[in-house]
């Protein structure tokens, strides 16, 4: 059993904070506090994101980094109330973004915030595209659902978020179908799609993940441009410490629906402190995109009904002590980072 009492120490808001961020007095734009996102049903009840607190700040990009199944979607999902309801329910925590909590906000309000302010960005364009429409309707019909825009206002917007997104031909780009354009030009739409409501947050979930090499890094150097160009926060969660190094501010690494180690993406991958991060970074050889995807660390992952008290890390930690067991770790400044362990690693 999780425990909702843990106090949840985020470097981005806490007075404690580790070096990385003393100066920092901004207020994030997007602040998760402590959410928790589980299943609730008749005879069922666990919780799958168990109190992670993140906060992005504008002109940032923060990498959420954790094996498959960890609850990165989930938490990304949950900012735009995107999580399939039921069985998921945010069952605690708050999600606010420039000071309003969007746990708060009807369907109605939602809608408005969603694209206009944070756009999410989706691992496969493929089919995330409407095949039905052209490149042009899609983007003129996202500029129209947020804002009145004559026929011509729209399609100067739409070519502008086009040519934002590096593509190179905007105006033929326009006319053509889904299925007319490669996997990296369609995430390039995705992107323009994210982009053209101007909003200034964007939470790209696994963007390159599909795209050959030299496409993924030129999408993630375009992600880069674009939080420097326009000052936007971006929430990148990849698989792939390789892209955790080449592109993030910071990073947040996540087990099992919690945050366990969070720090600068430079502090974090010099220097991990908690055993389940320093697992996975000597798991992998190289910090180049090809080779940094994470390998498994030994051991199976619990399902998140089995989680008991204690550490949810301990049967795959060589590093446990007894109270492991029984204690569950809260996430506590530890040199540059912060940290969820009773023993990590120096
Ligand atoms: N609709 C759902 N009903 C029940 N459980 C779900 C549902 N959606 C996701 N889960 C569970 O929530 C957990 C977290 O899923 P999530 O998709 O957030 O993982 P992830 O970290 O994004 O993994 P990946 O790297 O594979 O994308 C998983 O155990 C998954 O089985
Ligand atoms: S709290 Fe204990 S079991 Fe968990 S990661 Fe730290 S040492 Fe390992
Ligand atoms: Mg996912």
């Amino acid at each position: 059993m999780s425990s909702d009492t843990d106090p949840i120490v985020d470097p981005g808001t806490s007075g404690t904070t580790p070096v990385e961020h003393a100066t920092d007095a901004r207020t994030p734009l997007l602040e998760i506090d402590d959410l928790r996102v589980g299943v609730k049903g008749d005879n069922v009840a666990y919780d799958i994101v168990r109190g992670v607190s993140l906060s992005l700040y504008d002109n940032e990009i923060l990498a959420v980094v954790g094996e498959s199944g960890c609850g990165k979607s989930l938490t990304a999902l949950s900012v735009l109330a995107l999580h399939q309801s039921p069985p998921l329910h945010i069952t605690g925590g708050a999600i606010r973004y420039r000071g309003v909590d969007l746990t708060t906000l009807s369907a109605a309000e939602m809608r408005a915030l969603r694209g206009a302010e944070i756009s999410m960005i989706f691992q496969d364009p493929m089919s995330a595209l409407d095949p039905m429409f052209t490149v042009g309707s899609l983007l003129t019909s996202a500029v129209r659902a947020h804002r009145k825009a004559s026929k011509a206002e729209a399609r100067n917007a739409a070519l502008e978020a086009l040519a934002d997104a590096g593509i190179e031909d905007p105006r033929r780009r326009f006319d053509e179908y889904p299925f007319q354009l490669s996997g990296g030009v369609s995430q390039r739409v995705m992107i323009a799609l994210a982009l053209v409501n101007d909003p200034s947050v964007i939470i790209a979930d696994e963007p390159t993940t599909a795209l050959d090499v030299t496409v993924q890094a030129q999408i993630l150097e375009r992600l880069r441009m674009l939080k420097e160009e326009r000052k936007m926060g971006i929430m990148l969660i990849t698989h792939n410490l390789g892209v955790v190094a080449a592109v993030a501010d910071r990073t947040a690494v996540m087990y099992l629906g919690e945050v366990v180690e969070t720090g600068s993406a430079q502090d974090v991958l010099a220097v991990p402190h908690h055993p389940y991060t320093n697992g996975l970074l000597a798991a992998v050889p190289r910090l180049n995109s090809k080779v940094a995807d994470l390998k498994p660390v030994m051991g199976r992952v619990p399902q998140p009904q089995e989680i008991t008290a204690g550490c949810a890390f301990r049967d795959r930690c060589e590093r446990a002590l007894d109270r492991c067991a029984t204690e569950h770790p809260v996430l506590a400044p530890r040199h540059r980072t912060s940290v969820r362990c009773h023993n990590p690693v120096d």
